[in-house]
């Protein structure tokens, strides 16, 4: 392997702080996100951007793409993509590689911009940054080593190759809560596998899009051949997939909305559309009563709670065996009282806003709809919350993962008691919830694990640690079920299903 992950900041280095607490506090930081379409100028009014952790302070502004812009850019992306698929891989590689370097050497601003836009505390910022850095080169690498002409063993007095090449147009629709890394990994992949790309990222963060493909066209990628469409999702989302010049979308975000993309590709009187698509979770924490009751509480925590809950890696629902039920129990309440929930800028922050008045909404309806059950813990909020959109750390006890009706994505968490004979039943019943994104598992005993991992139908398993933060090209990651369709981001298969195959037979 040639390629290494990216560096992180030094948060025990005090100028590495200074310079990234200047970055986060700065006064003037009003950032701009418009249409990035040549060709295209748009009327539509600018919308402001406000802080998560305090909605009276505007941070920037965008504008959404109209109807005008988004037919521009599709013909944009259809005549600027021969060219760009005509372009050696390893040209492509490079310039996703040299946007990677620059990246990392600008991550203050990025951090600054995750943190502001999208309430990220200055650790998830730092991990943000670095994995939108080791997604693009991961990706260029990959591009390098799978898309050569491979030679295929044939009969004398003919040559067989088999090449992959772009599919065409790629739209890729991202979410807000990984509005970098997620962006750029779509992004990347497309782009590294020859097609021209159409970014529509979520509505909640349009601020750090644009300031990455601005990013990405200062560093090579030609604005024809990427191209920023801000814009809701049900029209502007719906009206690029819908399009029959597109031919395959890269999609993250609910397991609703990728249904209506799947139904509005098959809809198309067109070449049949790709969907890649990851979605939801239902996850769980399977802890049996030899595992270490401080390490379950401190990965059930982590894994819960970082990122306000809001992770589709995150868990959901802590499966605790009665033997170590109480104690573990008891220990998270205990540590729950110890999180620090406010301004995710300051590095003291343990749990930061959730992303708007919406998301805010439906975690205080899950909140009642919990109302006959044991509430086990409930974080303080600070005053100061009360100008943000905050929801205290919650954990209840519930008997039964059936009982929860959606993914609550947020910082609430749920624990379900088992018996010794029911291990079977607690991942069937895992399993019946149609979701399979993430699981942890606590155990000491091997058979046990080696039992859970044959069971169950998810794609990412952790053993013994927390189940949050898969590492590029470490931890390919994405799930099955109602989680996604795969592949698995960050993992080889990805790339090859941006592009289309082509064997060339020469009778020589
Ligand atoms: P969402 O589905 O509401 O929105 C995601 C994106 O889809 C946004 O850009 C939105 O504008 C767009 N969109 C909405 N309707 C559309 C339509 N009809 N046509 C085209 N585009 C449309 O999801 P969200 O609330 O932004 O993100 C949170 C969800 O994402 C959670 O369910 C979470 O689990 C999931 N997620 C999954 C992964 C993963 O890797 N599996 C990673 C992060 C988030
Ligand atoms: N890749 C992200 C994680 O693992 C979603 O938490």
């Amino acid at each position: 392997i040639d390629r290494t992950n990216s560096m992180g900041i030094n948060l025990a280095n005090d100028d590495d702080l200074r310079t990234l607490a200047a970055a986060i506090d700065a006064e003037t930081a009003q950032w701009q996100a418009a249409p990035l379409v040549p060709g295209a100028t748009t009327a539509a009014a600018w919308t402001d951007v406000t802080d998560p952790a305090d909605r009276r302070r505007v941070v920037g502004r965008w504008q959404a793409a109209d109807a005008a812009t988004v037919e521009r850019a599709l013909a944009n992306a259809v005549a600027a993509q021969p060219a760009w698929n005509a372009t050696p891989a390893a040209s492509r590689a490079a310039i996703l590689e040299h946007a990677a370097d620059v990246m990392e050497r600008q991550m203050p601003k990025f951090i600054a911009m995750c943190t502001r836009e999208a309430g990220k505390t200055i650790v998830d910022g730092v991990a943000e940054v670095r994995e939108a850095v080791d997604f693009l080169r991961y990706y260029a690498g990959e591009a390098r080593r799978q898309f050569g002409a491979q030679a295929l063993p044939g009969p004398t007095g003919e040559s067989n190759v088999l090449q992959l090449e772009g599919r065409g147009v790629f739209v890729c629709i991202s979410p807000w809560n990984f509005p970098l890394a997620i962006f750029c990994g779509q992004v990347a992949a497309a782009l590294a596998a020859g097609n021209s790309v159409i970014a529509k990222p979520a509505e909640q963060t349009n601020l750090v899009a644009h300031a990455a493909v601005a990013l990405l066209h200062e560093t090579g990628i030609p604005a024809a051949v990427l191209q920023l469409v801000p814009g809701d999702g049900a029209s502007v989302g719906a009206a690029l997939t819908s399009d029959p010049r597109v031919a395959g979308v890269a999609f993250t975000g609910s397991t609703a909305t990728a249904r209506a993309i799947n139904r509005a590709l098959a809809a198309r009187d067109a070449s049949i559309g790709v969907l890649i698509a990851e979605t939801g979770g239902q996850n769980a924490l399977i802890a049996d009563s030899s595992s270490l009751p401080e390490q379950v509480v401190k990965d059930a925590i982590g894994s819960a709670f970082t990122s306000a809950g809001q992770r589709c890696s995150a868990a959901r629902v802590l499966f605790v065996q009665d033997d170590i039920a109480d104690k573990v129990v008891d220990m998270l309440a205990g540590a729950m009282a110890e999180l620090v929930v406010g301004d995710p800028g300051q590095l003291s922050t343990d749990v930061g806003p959730v992303i708007d008045a919406d998301a805010l909404r439906l975690l205080e309806d899950h909140a009642g709809e919990m109302a006959g059950c044991r509430l086990i813990a409930q974080a303080m909020l600070p005053d100061a919350a009360a100008h943000g959109t905050f929801f205290a750390p919650r954990a209840w006890e519930i008997d039964s993962i059936g009982r929860l009706e959606r993914e609550n994505f947020g910082p609430a968490l749920h624990v379900v008691r088992w018996k010794a004979s029911e291990l079977d039943q607690v991942v069937d019943a895992i399993n019946a919830t149609g979701f399979g994104l993430t699981l942890g598992i606590h155990s000491r005993i091997d058979e046990t694990v080696e039992r859970i991992v044959a069971r169950a139908k998810v794609g990412n398993i952790y053993v013994n640690r927390n189940q949050i933060g898969a590492v590029v090209g470490v931890q390919p990651f994405g799930g099955q079920g109602l989680s996604g369709t795969g592949p698995k981001a960050g993992g080889p298969h990805y790339l090859p299903r941006f592009a289309t195959e082509k064997t060339v037979t020469i009778n020589t």
